[in-house]
Order: C-alpha cells, then sequence, then structure tokens
C-alpha cells in the first residue's frame, strides 16, 4: 500500500472528480466544497462504476421536524444502475448505512508540486538529511495524495494514473 499523487489541487475544482486508476482499482477523488474524497469506483451493490457514471447531487438535512434544513451541495452520489445513494465524505448509503458502503480512500493534500515527488528507497538513493549548498525553491501547486492504506504507514509516494475527468451524470449499462 502505498500513496498516490493524483492531482494538482487547482486542476479539481469543487464539484468536480476525476477517476484514477491505483494497484489495478478504479478509485473516484472528489472535490466537495474544497475538501477531498476518495471512493472505489465500486457500488457495493452489483458493481456498477459508482464513482464514473453516478450523478452528484446535494444534500439536506434537519435535527428535527420543526429544525431548521441545511443544505450541502456536491456531497451525495447516486448509483446510475439502480439509484443507491451515498454520502461521498463517508461513503455510507443513505438506505442502509449499516450494511451498505462504498470503501473509503484516505486522501491529505501535500504542499508542493508533482516533479517534487520521488520514491527514494526505489531509486537507491540514501534519506537524508544530507548539507549542501542550495537556491531556494518556491512551492507554485498544491497536490492532492490518495492513501490506499487501510492502516496509514509508511511515507512513500508515486504518480497515479490518471484516466479521466468526468461529468457528473452518465449513461446506464
Ligand atoms: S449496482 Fe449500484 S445500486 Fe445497484
Amino acid at each position: 500500500m502505498a500513496k498516490y499523487t493524483v492531482a494538482n489541487v487547482g486542476d479539481l475544482q469543487p464539484g468536480e472528480r476525476i477517476v484514477v486508476e491505483l494497484e489495478g482499482r478504479s478509485v473516484g477523488v472528489f472535490n466537495v466544497d474544497g475538501e477531498f474524497f476518495a471512493l472505489l469506483d465500486q457500488c457495493p451493490h452489483a458493481g456498477a462504476a459508482l464513482c464514473s457514471f453516478g450523478k452528484v447531487f446535494g444534500k439536506s438535512e434537519a435535527v428535527a421536524p420543526d429544525a431548521e434544513i441545511t443544505y450541502e451541495r456536491s456531497r451525495s452520489i447516486r448509483c446510475p444502475w439502480h439509484q443507491w445513494e451515498f454520502d461521498i465524505r463517508t461513503g455510507e448509503s443513505f438506505y442502509d448505512p449499516a450494511n451498505a458502503r462504498v470503501r473509503k480512500y484516505n486522501v491529505e493534500v501535500v504542499e508542493g508540486c508533482p516533479e517534487d515527488v520521488i520514491d527514494l528507497e526505489a531509486q537507491g538513493i540514501q534519506k537524508g538529511p544530507h548539507i549542501l549548498e542550495g537556491y531556494h525553491v518556491s512551492v507554485e501547486e498544491d497536490m492532492v495524495v490518495v492513501d490506499t492504506s487501510r492502516v496509514r504507514r509508511g511515507t512513500q509516494s508515486r504518480r497515479a494514473t490518471r484516466v479521466t475527468q468526468l461529468p457528473s451524470t452518465g449513461a446506464r449499462p
């Protein structure tokens, strides 16, 4: 398991998603009003490509029948096959939260640009600290990094295969 750079922050605007290939699995990465979330591109009901073709929509909530209703846009995704709906932040099904859940991945935003990401161990480079005379390097863009580990450990970073940026609606199979 490892961490993969999947996009620059500026390439994934609020309400948008991308689908990438990580370790042979298709994973959807979503920007929900500036927060990033990643889900396996597979519906737990019958296996539809949920992230690739699901419709993203908002979520309305109230703590009681007469309480104020809050609305959050781009918070949920609806499966293109049988219309099950899931919370993008948690992967939980609104229909059956206890038993139906899409696998969720950890996502973090790391300062830097993709060219900075090097797998030191794979390249046989010794870890620092190394002291040398250097020049100032500026950070031009931030990166969105998906962690495929169930338990977070290690610091390996790699580039993901970016598949495509998808529209918010899709066709039924
Ligand atoms: S395959 Fe997604 S709801 Fe049936």
